[in-house]
């Protein structure tokens, strides 16, 4: 099983970067809870200061790139895909080799250039074949609607609803939407049980791919 979690960052210069609020818990439950199913599993985590699972292998990147490599790689050998990874849509055109100075910019507005990020997730599920491929999705309002048609046009099995307020919260409430059609909601659990149900969902009734 590959898991991915935690925020990616994306370098605008030595010192600085972009970057975002996940704090790669609910990956890393999910890891955990595969690890204690027996699964072998790899997690590969952005910048987060969190414990490996006991029985997980780790990879660690900072920035999208890096993450899509390390992800294909893991993929070939995987028969299962949670995207937990808050992956920057985009990252500064280009990174200053030193460090970006006020002086340089003679307005009061500075610009930073960004370029779009591979989507790892669409990347990947474009040829998953049998492989289970479960995505997350972070909405704010009128969730439903706009997380199925993440699932159809990233071609998943499942993708997992988000409200932006669980962003490091202890507990948590999910949308599980199937490509089968099937809903379940799970309200203010721990992301320990959420994970739990996560790593025992079914292949979807299609056959998936
Ligand atoms: N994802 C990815 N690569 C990206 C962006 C997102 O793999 N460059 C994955 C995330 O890991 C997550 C899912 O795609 O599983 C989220 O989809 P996305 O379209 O980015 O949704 P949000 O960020 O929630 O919302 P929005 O599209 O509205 O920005």
């Amino acid at each position: 099983m590959l898991v991915t979690a935690g925020p990616t960052r994306e370098a605008i210069d030595p010192v600085r970067y972009l970057t975002n609020e996940s704090s790669g818990r609910m990956g890393f439950e999910i890891a955990a809870a595969a690890a204690r199913r027996g699964d072998r599993v790899t997690l590969i985590a952005g910048p987060v200061h969190l414990p490996t699972p006991p029985g997980v292998r780790r990879i660690d990147v900072i920035s999208a790139r890096e993450l899509l490599a390390a992800a294909r790689a893991a993929f070939r050998r995987a028969d299962a895909l949670f995207m937990c990874a808050a992956v920057a849509d985009w990252r500064p055109r280009r990174k200053y080799a030193g460090k970006w100075r006020k002086e340089n910019v003679r307005e009061e507005v500075a610009i930073i250039e960004l370029v779009r990020n591979p989507d790892v997730l669409a990347t990947l599920a474009r040829r998953k074949g049998r492989r289970l491929v479960v995505g997350f999705a972070l909405e704010t309002g009128r969730g439903e609607g706009r997380a199925r048609a993440k699932l159809a046009r990233k071609n998943l099995d499942y993708v997992v609803l988000n409200d932006a307020r669980v962003l490091g919260a202890e507990r948590t409430t999910v949308t599980i939407l199937g490509r089968d059609g099937s809903r379940s909601r799970l309200a203010r659990r721990t992301k320990r049980a959420v994970a739990e149900r996560l790593v025992a969902l079914p292949a979807p009734a299609d056959g998936a791919g």
